[in-house]
């Protein structure tokens, strides 16, 4: 497995500015990339989170190395008002899945290989697995995940698709779902697709499973709270609907107009500063070693005083 490339590294420590003798909290640990970089580029402490059994795993090899400079809890980050550390001089949130979960078959993220349709980040959370969800879901939120969360354009067969076939026999593995998914889209499609025809599908899927967009949401506001003045936030997003939630909220710190905020200017009060006007983006290098950096987007804000 050759494991997860941090996206946007450089431009995220960067932005970040980790200083000695500074607390980070790094909500989305996953191979621990961004950690290591935080850990290493100056004396600093980090807390890291993430709901994957797996990513705290490979967390214990991290207090091995780095001992009191480093702990991880097992958490969403939805629930940051449940921890008891901070204010953090910086918090880091890497939106999505890792290769890790991507490339390990069992786990049920990819549509490559064959394996029980699982897709949940954190399979003990009692919450119900891609295929339970799929057995369940009503029309609307097959279309949500599919057209709004995937941004698949043959949504509408798709999910036609799947409440036709969960009707004579559920959908158990990776591999029948993506037959499914295949058997919707024309091939003209199938040929001229640069990524495998059902990674949009997939994706959808993937983030109704895992309520990826309600725990945005909860946890960035939250967040927010937990940095000390000055701290800085930085965000990195891959999909439009989780940029956009970061885009809004950060107007509204910086005290600009928000969509749905027709207060006039002088009721908005500033709480923090941008410190990207518009998101920071992979460059060609960076898109031609690592493709998943190719959709990630990076905003960050500094605390106000
Ligand atoms: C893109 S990876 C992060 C990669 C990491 N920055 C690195 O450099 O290795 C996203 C990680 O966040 C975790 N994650 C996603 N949503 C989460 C949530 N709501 N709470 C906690 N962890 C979450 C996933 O389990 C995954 O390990």
């Amino acid at each position: 497995m050759e494991g997860h490339k941090p996206v946007l590294s450089e431009e995220t420590i960067e932005l970040l500015a980790p200083h000695d003798g500074g607390y980070y909290l790094d909500c989305t640990f996953g191979g621990g990339g961004h950690t290591r970089l935080i850990l290493d580029t100056a004396e600093t402490r980090v807390l890291a989170l993430d709901q994957d059994p797996d990513a705290a795993q490979r967390a214990r090899e991290f207090k091995v190395q780095y001992g009191e400079r480093f702990h991880f809890q097992r958490r969403n980050f939805a629930d940051i008002d449940q921890i008891e550390e901070g204010p953090f001089d910086g918090i880091l949130f890497d939106f999505g899945v890792s290769s890790f979960q991507l490339d390990q078959a069992d786990r049920g993220f990819s549509f490559r290989g064959d394996a029980p349709l699982d897709m949940r980040m954190n399979p003990e959370s009692g919450e119900p697995s891609a295929e339970e969800w799929l057995a369940k879901a009503s029309r609307p939120e097959l279309i949500e995940a599919i057209k709004d969360y995937g941004e698949e354009k043959n949504w509408r067969r798709i999910v036609d698709a799947v409440i036709e076939a969960r009707a004579k026999t559920p959908l158990h593995t990776t591999k029948a779902l993506s037959e499914l998914i295949l058997s919707c889209i024309p091939a003209k499609q199938c040929y001229a697709s640069k990524i495998h025809p059902a990674t949009k599908a997939f994706q959808g899927i993937r983030i109704a499973v895992n309520n990826e967009i309600e725990n945005i949401e909860k946890g960035l506001p939250i967040a927010f709270e937990r940095l000390k003045p000055n701290g800085r936030l930085c965000v990195i997003s891959f999909h439009s609907l989780e940029d956009r939630i970061a885009k809004n909220l950060f107007r509204l710190w910086a005290g600009r107009p928000a969509p749905g905020d027709n207060r006039p200017q002088d009721m908005r009060s500033r709480r923090a500063n941008l410190l990207t006007r518009r998101p920071t983006q992979a460059s060609d290098g960076e898109i031609a070693a690592n493709s998943r950096s190719r959709s990630a987007k990076l905003r960050a804000l500094s605390k106000a005083e």
